[in-house]
């Protein structure tokens, strides 16, 4: 963990920073957040995650006292405070605090602001190897779209796959799989990469929209289209996207075997346009 929280306002020490214990993300879930990866000591796709944040407030009716680059500014001295090289930062943002109530707080009632970093490693035997993940049922509400504090569901689907050996639970409603737990996934049959389309039922994740550029850029055909399990079962590929598992291949699904338990080509292209993005972050020392 870091050293440092920042409040919106100013860096505290992490160990004198106190929530209200009426703080509404405390008590209710009531508020947002974002997980942005750190390469190089620099934020990955600053743009698309700023834009998921102010579209979750929104969504929320939560009154946003900054501006995006005013915020960007905020977590990069945070990150320099940390030292921090290679992790992520943490961003929340709740409705503040007032005496609990269902409906919203007074006009005065700040929103609280949470940010700190985490180093953390790239996940690079995951990247190579690929990973197992199991299937749970989708148990969540229908604005999956927001990225809500509320998260109750996917850590009881993460729980239940990590008891099973796997990475990952892919999450279904009634056989059509939407994303994961902490992560969205896509397959590839016949060259062609499907994944659940960017509406209520799935985040609208940083890496999914990158990785579907990079496959324009490639020229890799792909749709946004929902696919069941016995299609995931059956799939030549699949693979996890999200910003701590990059471009996860899974080679495992429920026990099955996918495209040969091996990672597959149109994985692979991916992965190495991913790779320069992150390398043009923080260039890996010459050999
Ligand atoms: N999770 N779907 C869900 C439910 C997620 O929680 C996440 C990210 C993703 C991937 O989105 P992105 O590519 O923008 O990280 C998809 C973060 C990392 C988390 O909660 O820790």
């Amino acid at each position: 963990m870091g050293k440092y929280v920042w409040n919106g306002n100013m860096l505290i020490e992490r160990t004198k920073a106190v929530v209200d214990i009426e703080d509404r993300g405390h008590i209710f879930g009531d508020g947002i957040y974002e997980v942005f990866r750190v390469y190089g000591g620099r934020l990955f796709e600053p743009e698309l995650h700023w834009a998921r944040f102010v579209r979750s407030a929104q969504a929320i009716r939560l009154e946003l006292l900054w501006e995006p680059a005013e915020l960007e500014e905020g977590v990069r001295e945070l990150i320099r405070a940390d030292g921090l090289e290679e992790g992520i930062v943490y961003l929340q943002l709740t409705r503040g605090a007032a005496p609990r109530s269902h409906t919203f707080p007074g006009p005065g009632t700040p929103p609280a602001l949470t940010a700190f970093t985490k180093p953390m490693p790239r996940p690079l035997a995951a990247l190579e190897a690929g990973v197992a993940v199991v299937s749970r049922p989708d148990i969540r509400w229908l604005r999956c779209d927001i990225k809500s504090l509320n998260l109750l569901p996917n850590v009881l689907a993460r729980q239940e796959a990590a008891e099973r050996g796997a990475a990952e639970a892919v999450l279904h409603r009634d056989g059509v799989v939407t994303e994961c737990s902490a992560s969205n996934i896509a397959i590839v049959v016949n060259g062609v990469i499907r994944t659940h389309p960017a509406n209520n039922l799935i985040l609208h994740g940083v890496t999914r929209a990158v990785a579907l550029r990079l496959a324009a850029e490639l020229g890799i055909p792909f749709e946004e289209r929902a696919f069941t399990l016995e299609e995931l079962y059956a799939a030549d590929e699949a693979f996890l996207l999200g910003t701590t598992v990059e471009i996860t291949p899974v080679v495992g699904v429920d026990g099955r075997t996918i495209g040969g338990g091996r990672p597959g080509p149109v994985t692979r292209r991916l992965q190495e346009s991913f790779e320069r993005l992150v390398n043009a972050l923080a260039p890996s020392p010459a050999p």
